[in-house]
């Protein structure tokens, strides 16, 4: 879906918050000059605004909401309607306390804050759902309105009693007896077999956390009882008169839920970046933010929007940093190199007092255009405004790997094999960084996501398996694909009860093996993978590996039920073992590593991977360390885009096309970028 105010542009605005300057309007008139001045074409209204919309209860004010949209309107800048739920009037709270969340040792909160409401609690639903149904009648069909934010940043859980009672319906639902929740959750340990539904509460510090399958469902429950609270929203938009596209703006690393089920809800996947530029090395954060941007496309497989990013430098890490000069538009194109409809920002204007007064924004509290932050985002604004044929363009990825939030929260639970730390999103990051140093489009998918258009997918600890998962990775493999599973895979069930008979779980003939024991390193151990001689006269792709990679933290004991070893174990008692095999299953290859290996295998091995299975990004030249390379295409051209996130200057050779943004040259000062355009051959 791409939005379109005429022809296809990207976005480049933000959140705006007039509301807090309504004594002083001659900042609307000020703040739209500077809007012009530096492209901005759409801006964010509404988000915590309940208490200027509804200042007493049933008493709504949107006029001065319809002014400033009017306004901007006027100047053609368009605009995302928040709904007001992410934070309470203090009338709403007072009136009706079963609002307040209620934390895990029964405590109810008192007011203050944001995004801590009940989201079980038929008042609140009842009340937000009335202002979205008024925003709706007032402003859905209003020629400026392009998109609805529903609230902001959903995330938190609630135990109060309404909480509870829907849980335990959720789960009545689920099991439908409570001797098949009590065999699901294994309660015969320790004696916590369940009498009825009724004695269930949700897990808590000071009551039942021992039930590994009560915490997995809670965080289920949770998600469920989220998105139920969005589709009110939206029903509540849509009987306001509005079929206007929907978003919800996700988090950073945010655990607390699922958002491969909670992005069903929108049409749109939305999400706020803010990363620590300039800690360590650029290149590691460009990395890690990169592949944020690739699960937010992954979500829908489709194009997403970067919601916030900021412009300068935030108040609420730990650190303050300022962007140096460059990097503000290296990041904003990056968001647009993986995917996004557009560059937002948090915020439009600085608040002038409470707790975000020192966040950075476009305009600040001297409010001047002459500010370098300002003149930044005029440079971005004007780079956006060259680039509106991107809007529409989609990304090619034939290489997927998985990333599960069920898993996630069921592996982060367990106790063992290693609770001071599994490594698992650097696990996953390995195999994320060795396909993208090959220029190669990633899908981070979930394992709910169809395997289909891939021709290789990696599945990093995928401890817990989803019904119906292993069947699609057999039927992946079996139909020509080569899919690479870690250790800790294919171990419990989606109520984190063990499989029985064998890991990984209905996959043993897939990968011709079975793992025995799984070994937790100290974190001052190592140990080696070692590579076996190529046998004679077989293709010898082995020799691309070293002899030797180092491998860390958890140490794999597999059996070879037919697999042939690739490496084995250099140490230990397991010396001789093997540390990584490759299985041929019908028609495609099926990869296990065993151990936690360091980088340089990774990289290694996927470069001979991606070479067997034949598949290439495009880019055929080579890419200097530190430069990313990524595509988004429309029917016509490819689109490259290359990043340089060195601190110093690069040359890179670049293939034929156009250059429709950058040096023609290809020489990218630090933080610099090119965009080449390439016609599609037939
Ligand atoms: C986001 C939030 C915004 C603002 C911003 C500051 O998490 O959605 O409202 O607080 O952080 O960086």
């Amino acid at each position: 879906m791409v939005i379109t105010m005429r022809d296809p542009y990207l976005m480049h605005g933000g959140d705006y918050n007039p509301e807090q300057w309504l004594a002083m309007p001659e900042i609307l008139e000020q703040d739209i000059d500077r809007f012009l001045e530096a492209g901005i074409n759409t801006v964010t209204l509404g988000v915590f605004s309940w208490a200027k919309l509804e200042p007493k209860e049933g008493i709504y004010d949107f006029d001065w909401l319809a002014e400033r949209i009017d306004k901007l309107y006027e100047k053609g800048i368009s605009v995302i309607l928040a709904t007001p739920s992410g934070a309470r009037p203090h009338w709403l709270a007072e009136r009706y306390p079963q609002v307040l969340r209620v934390d895990e040792r029964g405590k109810r909160q008192l007011f203050g804050g944001r995004h801590n409401h009940c989201l079980t609690s038929p008042v609140y639903r009842e009340k937000v759902g009335r202002i979205d149904r008024k925003l709706a009648e007032r402003f859905g069909a209003h020629p400026a309105v392009k998109l609805w934010h529903i609230s902001n940043e959903l995330g938190g859980d609630c135990h109060c009693g309404l909480c509870q009672a829907a849980f335990r319906n959720w789960l009545r639902e689920r099991y439908q007896t409570i001797e098949n929740l009590n065999d699901r959750w294994c309660t015969t340990f320790w004696s916590h077999t369940y009498d009825s539904f009724d004695q269930v509460e949700a897990p808590s510090a000071i009551g039942e956390s021992s039930l590994m399958a009560l915490n997995l469902d809670w965080k289920r429950f949770v998600t469920d009882q989220t998105i139920s609270f969005v589709e009110q929203e939206i029903r509540a938009i849509h009987e306001g008169g509005s079929d206007k596209p929907t978003t919800v703006n996700m988090m950073y690393r945010f655990e607390g839920l699922d958002y491969g089920k909670l992005a069903g809800a929108v049409d749109l996947v939305s999400w706020d970046s803010y990363p620590l530029w300039h800690k360590e090395s650029e290149w590691d954060t460009a990395r890690d933010t990169a592949f944020w941007h690739d699960v937010m496309r992954g979500l829908k497989k489709k194009p997403f929007l970067l919601m916030e990013s900021c412009p300068s430098s935030t108040n609420w890490q730990s650190v303050s940093k300022l962007k140096k000069p460059g990097m503000l538009e290296a990041s904003s194109l990056q968001s647009i190199a993986h995917g996004s409809q557009g560059v937002l920002y948090f915020q439009m204007r600085q608040s002038r007092g409470a707790s975000e007064k020192f966040h950075g924004a476009v305009i600040d509290h001297y409010g001047g255009s002459d500010t370098r932050t300002f003149r930044e985002v005029c440079g971005v604004g004007r780079m956006l405004g060259k680039l509106g044929e991107l809007a529409g363009c989609t990304t090619g990825s034939r290489v997927a790997i998985l990333y599960d939030w069920d898993n996630l929260w069921a592996m982060k639970n367990a106790q063992g094999p290693r609770n001071k730390g599994l490594h698992y999103e650097e696990c996953v990051d390995k195999s994320y960084r060795a396909l993208r140093r090959l220029g190669l489009n990633v899908d981070i998918i979930d394992q709910s996501a169809s395997l289909e258009g891939y021709r290789f997918a990696a599945a990093p600890m995928q401890y817990l398996f989803r019904p119906g998962f292993a069947q699609k990775i057999r039927s992946f493999v079996e139909t020509g694909g080569t899919f690479v599973m870690t250790y800790w895979s294919g171990v419990v069930d989606e109520n984190d009860r063990c499989f029985l008979g064998g890991r990984p779980a209905d996959l043993t003939d897939v990968f011709g093996l079975r793992a025995l024991e799984i070994d937790g390193l100290y974190d001052e151990e190592e140990n080696a993978a070692l590579t076996l001689e190529p046998e004679a006269g077989r293709p010898g792709w082995l020799s691309f590996m070293k002899e030797r990679y180092a491998c860390k933290y958890l140490c794999e004991l597999v059996s070879p039920l037919g697999a042939r070893p690739l490496m084995v174990y250099g140490k230990d008692f397991y010396a001789g073992e093997p540390a990584l095999l490759r299985n041929s299953c019908g028609k495609g290859l099926a990869y296990y590593i065993c151990a936690d290996m360091e980088q340089k295998f990774y990289d290694d091995l996927y470069e001979n991977l991606i070479a067997e299975a034949g598949i290439t990004s495009g880019w055929n030249l080579e890419i200097p360390e530190g430069v990313e390379i990524c595509s988004r295409e429309n029917e016509d051209f490819v689109y490259w885009f290359v990043q340089n996130y060195n601190r110093y200057e690069v040359k890179v050779q670049l293939p034929q096309g156009d250059v429709i943004f950058g040096d023609k040259k290809g020489e990218l000062r630090p933080f610099g970028s090119v965009i080449l355009r390439v016609k599609k051959t037939l």
